[in-house]
C-alpha cells in the first residue's frame, strides 16, 4: 500500500514545501500555496531485485537518427520546432483559453495524418464538436482515415489506446484535463499535470511516439501547475496574441531540439490558422504616414527581423498623477524612456499622460525598440511626424546614451528590404560590409542627438 504524503505547492512557481505557509518562499506569492497529496517516493521505486529497464550501453550501439524529424507542412510552426516534429519528444504549448491551441492542433494533425495515424486526445469537447471544427478546418479536403480522436481523461486508457494504436503523434488537449486514477488529487491540480506528463513524458521516451500538450495558462500567466511543467517537456512553446486582434505568435520559450525564442506569426482566419510569411508587410499596413505619434521599430523575433510600428500619445493629465499605459512594450522600459526623455531631453511629459501601443496585437520585450518608443512619444508631445522613410534602432540608457544592439545587419536588411530609406541607429554599433548600400544610415550618439536629427529645428 502507498504512503501517502501531504505538501504543500506554489500555484504560481511550482515550489512545494511541508508546511502550509500564507506566502511562498520562493516567489513571495500570498496564498499561492495549495494542498497536494503525493504518493511517497517509496511507493513508486521499484521493488529490489526487480529487472533493472535501463541498461548502460555503448553511444556507438544507440541506434536511430538524431535528426530524424517527421516534415511539418505548416511552415512557421516547424521552423519553431526547429525544423519538424523528433519522434519521442514532448511539446507543451501553452496559451490563454480561446487562442487559437486546438485549432492549430488539429490543423497539424489534419496535415499529418495523411501519412500514418494520428490521435487526438481531448478531454474538454465533445466528438462532434471536434468533428465539426476538423470539417471546417478541412474545407473541401475529406477527412483523413488515419486521424483518430478519443475523448477520454483517464490517463492510464489514454496510455492503453496510445500502446494499442501506435500513432506517430498525440495530441493531448489539454493537460489539465487527464489525470491519473492513482494519484489521489484532482485534475487540473499541480500533482495531477505534473504526475501525467512526466509518465507521458516516459511513454514517448520508451515508444518514439512525440507527444503534443495544450496547457492552459491561468489568470496569473502561468501554465497551471506552471514551471513544473516547463523542465519535465522538451519543448515548451507559447501561442499569443489578443482577443481583438487576428494575428498569432507562436513563440519558443525552450526548445532541446532547436533555437529558442523562434517566432512564427499566423492570423486566425475563419477556416484556421493561416501563415504571414511576411510579417513586417503586414503589421506596416495600416501605417498613416506623416502622422504625428508612430515610429517604426526594427527588433528580431528569435532570428527574424521583423519591423512594428510603435504608436505613442501624450495628453494633458487631467487630475492627479500623470499615467502611463503600455500595451505591447514593458511598462518599466515605458517608465524609463519617459523618464529620459524628461532629464535628458527636456521633454515636459511630467504634466502629461503617456500611452504607447505595439500595432497588431504584438508585444515587443526587446530593448532594441526603446529608440522607437522614445520617437513616438516625442513625436506626438511636439506634434511633428518621424519621417515615414525612416526607422529606428537602438537601446535607450539611463544618462541618454543610445547603446548598440545585436544582429543590426539583419535588421538593416529587412529594413531595407521594406522600401526604408534611413535607419537610425547606436553611433557605437561596429560597421559591416555587407549593410545595404541602398539604405542611408544615420549612426547617432544619445537620444537628444537622435531627436534633433529627427527635427533639426526644435
Ligand atoms: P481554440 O482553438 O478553440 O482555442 P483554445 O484551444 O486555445 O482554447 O480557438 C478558439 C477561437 O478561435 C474561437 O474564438 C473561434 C476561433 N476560430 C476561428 O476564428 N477560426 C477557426 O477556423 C476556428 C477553428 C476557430
Ligand atoms: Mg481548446
Amino acid at each position: 500500500m502507498a504512503k501517502i504524503k501531504t505538501q504543500y505547492v506554489c500555484q504560481q512557481c511550482g515550489r512545494a514545501v511541508a508546511r502550509p505557509l500564507g506566502r511562498c518562499p520562493q516567489c513571495g506569492g500570498w496564498n499561492t500555496m495549495v494542498e497536494e497529496t503525493i504518493a511517497s517516493p517509496a511507493a513508486r521505486r521499484p521493488a529490489p531485485g526487480s529487472l533493472l529497464p535501463h541498461a548502460p550501453k555503448r553511444f556507438s550501439e544507440i541506434d536511430g537518427d538524431p535528426d530524424e524529424r517527421l516534415p511539418l507542412p505548416l511552415e512557421e510552426f516547424s521552423r519553431v520546432l526547429g525544423g519538424g516534429i523528433v519522434p519521442g519528444s514532448v511539446v507543451l504549448i501553452g496559451g490563454d483559453p480561446g487562442i487559437g491551441k486546438s485549432t492549430l492542433l488539429l490543423q497539424t494533425a489534419l496535415l499529418l495524418a495523411e501519412d500514418g495515424p494520428i490521435l487526438y486526445v481531448s478531454g474538454e469537447e465533445s466528438e462532434r464538436q471536434i468533428k465539426s471544427r476538423a470539417s471546417r478546418l478541412a474545407g473541401e479536403a475529406r477527412l483523413p482515415e488515419s486521424l483518430y480522436l478519443l475523448t477520454e481523461t483517464d490517463l492510464h486508457a489514454i496510455l492503453q489506446h496510445i500502446e494499442a494504436l501506435a500513432p506517430r503523434l498525440v495530441i493531448i488537449d489539454s493537460i489539465q484535463a487527464v489525470s491519473l486514477p492513482d494519484v489521489e488529487s484532482s485534475a487540473g491540480s499541480i500533482t495531477q499535470v505534473r504526475e501525467s506528463a512526466a509518465r507521458l513524458q516516459a511513454m514517448a521516451k520508451a515508444s518514439g511516439v512525440a507527444v503534443f500538450l495544450v496547457g492552459h495558462v491561468t489568470k496569473e500567466g502561468s501554465i497551471a501547475g506552471p514551471r513544473v511543467l516547463e523542465h519535465i517537456v522538451d519543448t515548451v512553446l507559447y501561442l499569443e496574441g489578443d482577443a481583438f486582434h487576428a494575428y498569432r505568435l507562436l513563440r519558443s520559450v525552450k526548445n532541446r531540439f532547436g533555437a529558442t525564442t523562434e517566432v512564427g506569426v499566423f492570423e486566425m482566419q475563419p477556416f484556421g490558422l493561416v501563415e504571414v510569411p511576411n510579417p513586417s508587410e503586414v503589421f506596416l499596413a495600416e501605417r498613416v504616414v506623416n502622422a504625428p505619434g508612430s515610429a517604426v521599430a526594427v527588433t528580431i523575433e528569435g532570428t527574424r527581423p521583423l519591423l512594428v510600428e510603435i504608436q505613442g500619445l501624450t495628453s494633458p493629465t487631467s487630475f492627479g498623477h500623470p499615467r502611463r499605459t503600455a500595451n505591447g512594450v514593458d511598462l518599466n522600459r515605458l517608465l524609463l524612456t519617459v523618464a529620459v526623455l524628461t532629464r535628458r531631453v527636456g521633454l515636459g511629459l511630467s504634466e502629461q499622460d503617456v500611452f504607447v501601443n505595439v500595432v497588431g496585437g504584438l508585444k515587443v520585450s526587446e530593448p532594441a525598440a526603446d529608440l522607437a518608443v522614445a520617437a513616438a512619444v516625442a513625436s506626438s508631445m511636439r506634434d511633428l511626424a518621424v519621417p515615414a522613410d525612416l526607422a529606428c534602432i537602438g537601446e535607450v540608457g539611463l544618462s541618454g546614451e543610445l547603446r548598440t544592439v545585436a544582429q543590426v545587419t539583419a535588421r538593416l536588411k529587412e529594413a531595407a528590404k521594406l522600401g526604408f530609406r534611413r535607419v537610425l541607429i547606436p553611433q557605437a554599433t561596429r560597421q559591416e560590409d555587407d549593410w545595404p548600400a541602398a539604405l542611408q544610415i544615420l549612426p547617432v550618439r544619445s537620444l537628444r542627438e537622435a531627436l534633433s536629427m529627427l527635427w533639426p529645428h526644435t
